[in-house]
């Protein structure tokens, strides 16, 4: 376990290109092992997740080259994983594992899919379930991974999720573009839309009528080449920590800004952040655009978050909970149960921690309430191996009195290996 030492800022200032999205990296890198050709992924995450998508895709047949760290070639399977010779080995990253159980549920073969200590906690039942209705043999230990699957034909379904997941969406839909029959699936509340971009990227046709996707089986997929546009959720970790000085200035540089992800850009303006969008363009159906945050005069109000919204910024949660204290109105946060089955108990943890920077915070079952106008200390961080809460509590960092030392820091690399360098040159001291 490393540890590292979060000196207070007086400041926050520079310009930022981000590494790119892990959530898109994720759904490139796993069609492109599906697709026929050879797709080129430039930006690619540096985060070990996507990473753990590679792997899974070169041990099911498709050949990987990593020119440098960010560019990627993968060639393709033409639509037929070969039987892998050992586990599909997912590491901490449920997105690999519910995608992929998807993705390969209609080939031939027998597959077993682990993951690390964390993934082995997380449920899994929740992909099983379509899954089977689709024909798909599925074998979990106790609702978790290990996860066997046996693979053969599948039936399309008309699914309803019963709780907004964009990886159970995803799971469906990569089953649903190999099954026999039209798969539809409908969303109460509209998650993350990169699986429907990068379909119709690879060169699938996916329709949407009102809330309802529609996939047909049977089609094949075609290589591409593709930019990763820069993740919004680790450039969440900078936008909250310019909120924390009035005279911050912070330049993000070819940042994602799909709308299914970008509502944590209103809520960063109704926070009190000025964010003006310098530069927007669309690649691949995926928004991609250069902003800069300012403080607004009015300085940084609070807000509560809850219904479709905790939903949509779920993984943004933890660090906007961690500025909570130095809001003036405090933070609320609601109907966001699914933080207690991230890659951490994130409910649990953000208010254990907020608790050793010596912070008043109310735990609920689905959420937790953080006052305003609170002073915190430097403290000792517990990560809890969890990537967003060493980040999170990073930031929370900046603006204690005293340094901080988050153990387990090493976990920042699942998403975002270059976070604590960027952070250093961008908090001014
Ligand atoms: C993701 C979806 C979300 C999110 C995760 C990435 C994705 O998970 O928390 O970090 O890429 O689809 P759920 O689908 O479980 O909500």
């Amino acid at each position: 376990m490393s540890t590292q030492t979060i000196r207070p800022a007086r400041s926050f200032q520079g310009s930022v290109t981000l590494p790119g999205d892990k959530s898109i990296s994720h759904r490139y890198a796993l069609l492109a092992g599906l697709a026929e050709g050879t797709t080129r992924l430039s930006n690619f995450s540096t985060g070990a997740d996507p990473h753990s998508s590679l792997g899974c895709m070169e041990a099911l047949g498709a050949k990987i080259v990593i020119n440098d760290t960010k560019t990627i070639d993968v060639t393709g399977t033409a639509g037929s994983f070969t039987q892998p010779s050992k586990p599909l080995d997912c590491g901490n990253s449920g997105s690999t594992m519910r995608m992929l159980s998807g993705l390969i549920a209609s080939h031939p073969h027998i597959f077993t899919l682990i993951g690390d200590h964390s993934l082995t906690l997380r449920p899994m039942e929740r992909i099983r379930k379509p899954l089977m209705q689709m024909g798909a043999k599925l074998d979990l230990v106790d609702g978790h991974a290990p996860i066997t699957i046996y693979g053969g034909p599948l039936n399309a379904i008309d699914f309803e999720t019963p709780i907004p997941s964009a990886q159970v969406k995803t799971a469906v839909l990569f089953a649903g573009l190999q099954a026999q029959g039209t798969t539809s699936l409908s969303e109460s509340i509209r998650t993350r839309d990169h699986s429907e971009h990068a379909l119709r990227a690879f060169g699938a046709t996916l329709t949407r009528e009102g809330d309802r996707l529609s996939i047909a089986g049977g089609q094949k997929l075609r290589a591409i080449d593709a930019t990763v546009p820069g993740d919004l959720s680790s450039a969440a970790f900078f936008l909250c920590a310019a909120l924390l000085f009035p005279d911050s200035n912070l330049v993000l540089d070819a940042v994602g800004m799909n709308p299914t992800r970008a509502s944590l850009l209103d809520v960063v303006t109704a926070l009190g952040g000025a964010i003006k969008v310098l530069h927007v363009e669309e690649k691949h159906g995926e928004m991609v655009g250069t902003i800069q945050v300012n403080v607004a005069p009015s300085g940084l109000k609070g807000m509560e978050i809850s219904g479709a919204l905790s939903a949509q910024i779920i993984d943004e949660l933890p660090v906007l909970a961690a500025i909570g204290p130095y809001t003036r109105d405090g933070i609320t946060i609601r109907d966001a149960k699914e933080l207690r089955v991230k890659e951490s108990d994130r409910i649990s943890l953000v208010v254990r921690n907020l608790r050793a920077m010596g912070a008043e915070v109310t735990e609920f079952e689905d959420g937790l309430a953080v006052p305003g106008n609170q002073k915190l200390h430097g403290a000792s961080i517990d990560s809890g191996t969890d990537h967003r809460i060493a980040m999170a509590f990073s930031v929370a960092a900046l603006r204690a009195e005293g340094d901080t030392e988050i153990h387990g820091a090493e976990a920042a690399a699942i998403s975002f290996p270059e976070f604590f360098t960027m952070l250093d040159t961008l908090a001014q001291r």
